[in-house]
């Protein structure tokens, strides 16, 4: 049981992590509202962690092994080498499709994963078995407005001047949702 624990802590640690990178990705490229988008998701993911790690010391009065995976690194390693101001419109057209890509694939391994594990401890501890379930909800959240981006960005044909335009929208929009859905209380144990 102790290694279903592991693995779902583990998992939602590193999509904290994948949320922060993706939240610095868009910030170079110029997109702060996906930017400001992506820091929703690492703040609540940050609370959903520490939610279990919090629910799993209380229940079994024992810490926990967590080690995060370092492959969530998904910032090109040539990226470091410029600056903001050398990024062309096609390093922007490019880097939002392989931006969405990568958090559809993200998230698509998340849900089978949270799934796997749930299946295997639901009966043992129906408690755990319902964070699980709000946790994977909301995965499939992500994972619907992914592909509604998607939708979206391809019905435009990725039109990068229609992107920049959204993005002030973007930034109030998940500001309000920091404001409003982030239990800050919960940011440590
Ligand atoms: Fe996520």
């Amino acid at each position: 049981m102790e290694g279903q624990y592991e693995k779902a802590i583990t998992r939602i640690l590193d999509g904290v992590m994948f949320h922060e990178q993706m939240m610095l990705y868009y910030n170079f490229l110029g997109l702060n509202g996906y930017s400001t988008c992506h820091k929703y998701h690492y703040l609540s993911e940050l609370n959903s962690y520490n939610s279990v790690l919090e629910y799993y010391i209380n229940k079994y009065n024992k810490l926990i092994i967590v080690k995060p995976n370092t492959d969530t690194d998904i910032i090109p390693s040539s990226w470091y080498k410029f600056t903001k101001s050398d990024v062309e419109v096609s390093n922007i057209r490019s880097g939002v499709k392989t931006g969405l890509t990568k958090w559809l694939e993200w998230e698509n391994g998340t849900l089978e994963a949270l799934k796997e594990i749930y299946v295997t401890v639901c009966k043992e501890d129906v408690t755990f078995g319902v964070l699980l379930q709000a946790l994977i909800y909301d995965v499939e959240c992500e994972i619907k407005t992914i592909n509604e981006n998607m939708m979206k960005d391809k019905a435009t044909d990725y039109d990068v001047i229609l992107m920049m335009s959204e993005q002030e929208g973007l930034i109030k929009k998940y500001n309000k949702k920091i404001k409003h859905d982030i239990d800050f209380t919960k940011m440590g144990v």
